[in-house]
């Protein structure tokens, strides 16, 4: 259950979330796991929702048994961001997620804060592209804080950046990463997808349009 009478802020996950760029880890992670000989499945792409680059990197090289040095591991992570970012070229407002423009309007008008908080040390181009860089009072992506969720960084920050205490804020979470690292920094979690890969979320939502009404 989710009390929305004591949300100030709104903290939303990027990938998957606001934007329909998680196919598009999905792809690049599968080119280069095809390249180390594993066959990398959505089940295995669940588990890199969330997580930092190099922390993904680690988990594919240890399901495929590579050892590798860190000279090859800087290689392949600069290759699956030049792969990343040709499938993001093309990215504009039309990949903007079901109802994520109809909530950033009515957070904004409610007067409710709206803070990003992202692993992604791409998030600034893509809320760029998609046109929504304007809603966001607080930024808070991957180059910003090192620690990957699960770790509650990512949100503690945008929380201190708004200067909204921890417990009056709401995080939107596409992965079982980032609803972890929301109930570790104390927060209300809203997941949106699949209720199965989002175990402890206070609700979970099909798309963000299921939320505009709710404020
Ligand atoms: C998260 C994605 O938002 O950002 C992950 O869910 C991704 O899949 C992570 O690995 C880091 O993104 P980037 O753009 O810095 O490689
Ligand atoms: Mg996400």
């Amino acid at each position: 259950m989710i009390n929305y009478n004591t949300v100030k802020a709104v903290i939303f996950d990027l990938d998957g979330v606001l934007v329909d760029t998680a196919v598009y880890h999905f792809q690049a992670w599968h080119r280069l796991a095809e390249g180390l000989g594993y066959s990398f499945s959505l089940v295995d792409n669940e588990q890199l929702k969330g997580v930092s680059r190099i922390e993904s990197l680690e988990l594919i090289l240890k399901w495929a048994g590579a050892k590798i040095s860190d000279a090859e591991k800087a290689d392949l992570l600069s290759l699956k961001n030049k792969w990343y970012l040709e499938l993001i070229e093309q990215l504009s407002p039309d990949h903007l997620l079901s109802g994520s423009l109809d909530l950033l309007e009515k957070l904004q008008k409610k007067g409710i804060k709206i803070a990003l908080g992202s692993a992604s040390k791409n998030a600034m181009g893509i809320l760029e592209k998609t046109g929504i860089i304007s809603y966001f009072d607080a930024l808070i992506d991957g180059n910003v804080v090192q620690l990957s969720k699960p770790n509650p960084a990512v949100f503690l920050k945008g929380a201190e950046a708004l200067g909204i205490e921890p417990a009056c804020c709401l995080v939107l979470e596409d992965a079982q990463a980032g609803i972890d690292a929301a109930r570790a920094a104390g927060m209300q979690v809203i997941g949106i997808g699949q209720a199965e890969h989002l175990n402890g979320a206070d609700l979970v939502v099909a798309d963000l349009g299921a939320l505009v009404d709710k404020f």
